[in-house]
């Protein structure tokens, strides 16, 4: 048993508890606060977009980073409760399960969503799309929703209706598709999607009526791939990409061209919870003037002003003086940069001799929280991350959490997650060794020879739910 060593949480998805950036949230707090005006704002109901000030400020910030000459008006923003809370409010303003047939999502996905899917009438009704190299695999999806319209009409043919209350709302719209994904540095498999998948996607969702939502969660944390670059310079001051809300916004007339609804088919959700702290549960959603309205009419906004309301001034202060910008370029990316350089380092010492593997080894960025491994011939995730916590104390995630709830057809037996966010920079290696110790340990266990292996007995998932 492991119970005299340091427990070494490779799991947890959250900031490491000493870049969280207590002094200047103290510093904001009381600059906003020491403003009577500012201060009344922040304790009353906020306007239903969310607070002018902060819109103004996040989308000057926006502009700089993601599309500098072309400024992103602050009308293409509402301010949201952060990307969950967002996800909520968007699909109850803008699906309606009588109506939109499918939830797609990029796998391995992002299992906390799956619930917020589930919420929104959609259980059962989610499908995987596997992700490459390149992002996802743009003809199957194609293909799985081409079939799916066709299923769709045949029921509709037999009688089903297709207006609801919801439909008929002014402000919203009911789409027939919403797709999935976290474009750069996807959680879990720390993948980016190239240029022209998507433009691909953005075709694809304009030609199914489908709504992109983005979780564009990871961008900020980036830096140059080859570690000993990034441990030099681990600051990229612009986007390395266009995100998908920016490809909907300029390609082939926009997507507030003639003949066009306005609403667009993308969205990016942004968050200050990888970039400040998940405390703060503020965030923005962009879309297009319309669509941005539109998610500032869900009912709990209405009736409750906008989310987050006190923290967006707070956060309005840090934004507006570039506190929040230079603390991401001169802190967050070079100890994020120089965490994920050492467990790589780990991973080419302890792991790759193994047979384990590296997905996109290839990409000049890299960036977000983590690292997905897939694992050497015989070697099964869940086994692996059992034996790692029972006597090494390592707690990693197993790539079946990342699976989109009823989909057999699209599993992750053989790959883990890594987290090089939450623990201390020593700890990372010394993780990423003791798994290399079990690793070995296990594979040599279950080979007979010849390349054949058995199962190594009693296999069931480390217990996870304690550590989302
Ligand atoms: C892809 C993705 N989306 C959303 C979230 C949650 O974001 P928020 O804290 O803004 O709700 C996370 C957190 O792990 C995430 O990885």
């Amino acid at each position: 048993m492991a119970a005299h060593k340091q427990p070494i949480n490779l799991l947890r998805g959250w900031p490491a508890p000493s870049l969280l950036p207590t002094s200047l949230i103290r510093s904001a707090t009381q600059a906003a606060l020491s403003s009577p005006s500012i201060a009344q704002d922040a304790l009353l109901y906020g306007p239903d977009p969310g607070y002018e000030p902060a819109r103004v400020a996040i989308a000057a910030w926006l502009t700089e980073f993601y599309t500098p000459g072309k400024r992103i008006p602050a009308e293409r923003l509402c301010i949201t409760g952060g990307a969950s809370q967002n996800l909520g409010n968007v699909l109850s303003v803008f699906t309606d399960s009588k109506i939109t047939r499918k939830i797609w999502i990029a796998a391995p996905a992002y299992f906390l969503a799956f619930r917020i899917f589930e919420d929104a009438g959609f259980g059962g009704r989610m499908k995987g799309v596997p992700e490459g190299d390149d992002g996802v695999d743009l003809e199957v999806l194609e293909r799985e929703m081409t079939r799916c319209e066709e299923e769709w009409q045949k029921r509709e043919d037999k009688g089903r209706g297709s207006q609801t209350f919801q439909s008929r709302r002014g402000w919203g719209k009911v789409y027939k598709h919403v797709i999935y994904c976290v474009p750069s540095f996807a959680n879990p498999s720390s993948r980016t999607m190239g240029m022209e998948c998507r433009r691909g996607l953005v075709k694809l969702a304009r030609k199914f009526d489908a709504l992109v939502v983005a979780d564009d969660v990871y961008d900020f944390l980036q830096w140059p791939a080859d570690t000993e670059k990034s441990a030099q310079k681990g600051v990229l001051n612009s986007a390395h990409l266009p995100r998908l809300v920016d490809v909907d916004r300029s390609l082939a007339g926009g997507a507030e061209r003639d003949g066009a609804d306005g609403f667009g088919n993308t969205c990016s959700n942004g968050s200050f919870s990888k970039i400040a702290g998940p405390g703060i549960r503020c965030g923005w959603v962009e879309g297009t003037n319309r669509f941005a309205f539109g998610v500032s009419q869900a009912g709990t906004t209405r009736s409750g002003g906008a989310p987050s309301q006190l923290t967006s001034t707070y956060v309005t202060h840090l934004v507006e003086t570039g506190q929040l910008r230079d603390n991401i370029q001169n802190v967050l990316c070079p100890a994020y940069a120089s965490r994920y350089a050492s467990m790589i380092r780990a991973i080419n010492a302890h792991l790759l001799p193994l047979g384990f593997s590296l997905p996109q080894s290839d990409r000049d960025v890299a960036g977000g929280y983590f690292i997905w491994l897939g694992l050497p011939t015989g070697l099964m995730a869940v086994d692996l991350a059992r034996v790692c916590k029972t006597e090494e104390d390592v707690i990693v995630a197993a790539g079946e959490m990342f699976e989109v709830p009823g989909d057999q057809e699209l599993t992750f037996p053989a790959h883990i997650r890594l987290c090089f966010a939450w623990e201390d920079v020593e700890l990372l290696s010394e993780g990423v060794q003791r798994m290399g110790k079990v690793a070995a340990k296990l594979l040599s266990e279950t080979q007979i020879g010849n390349g054949d292996y058995v199962m190594v007995e009693g296999r069931g998932s480390a217990d996870m739910d304690a550590f989302k």
